[in-house]
């Protein structure tokens, strides 16, 4: 599929299995030297492939009608950083949003994150949406692993490709809901 309709479709996936809801999370796949990304604030029932815009590493636009997603600062960040990022997909999903209020490290001691992630999943400290200071706390608490939780806010996983990225988000989330769940049985335990 060529890289665009890709794009879209997992943006559609990502809302269609609750990693998303409305207009917020996004994606973005690596094109060479640039980067397809979905745009700013457009319901994914609504996004074409013409839709998608284009941007070089430091976020110019080089492609394309809209406005690129408002975090794509993240998103170069880690395309700059992470040489085996080949995509990227950011959810705002709500097991994965509270447990990242907490500040904690994700770690259920499965195996499903060492295999999908790399280990336990970081929280990167709090900065406002679509900043610099967002996209630096992430790079930072993100290190060699496949994802990272933003405080108060959401997933950023990495993935070889989009489908990668969105089983990688997918698997956060799962995850996130297993840490409740063993958290409510220490505290009934206690
Ligand atoms: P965009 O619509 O600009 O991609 O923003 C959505 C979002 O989730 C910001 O974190």
């Amino acid at each position: 599929m060529p890289l665009r309709a890709e794009l879209v479709a997992t943006c559609r996936d990502m809302a269609a299995s609750g990693l998303a809801v409305a207009t917020t999370g996004n994606a973005s796949v690596r094109d060479g030297d640039t980067v397809l990304i979905s745009p700013t604030s457009l319901p994914y029932e609504e996004m074409t492939e013409a839709d998608v815009v284009r941007i070089g590493l430091n976020g110019e636009v080089l492609e394309g009608e809209r406005a690129p997603s408002s975090e794509w600062q993240v998103h170069c960040a880690i395309y700059r950083a992470r040489p085996d990022a080949g995509a990227i997909v950011h959810g705002h999903s709500p097991h994965a949003v509270a447990w990242s209020a907490l500040g904690e490290e994700l770690d259920t001691g499965t195996e499903d994150l060492e295999h999908y992630c790399g280990g336990p999943v970081r929280t990167a400290p709090f900065a406002p949406t679509g900043t610099a200071e967002l996209a630096d706390a992430v790079l930072a608490a993100l290190g060699d692993r496949n994802a990272v939780l933003m405080a108060r806010h959401g997933i950023v996983a990495l993935g070889r490709d989009l489908r990668g990225a969105l089983h990688v988000c997918a698997v956060v989330e799962q995850q996130a809901h297993v840490a409740w769940l063993l958290r409510s049985t220490k505290n009934v335990q206690q």
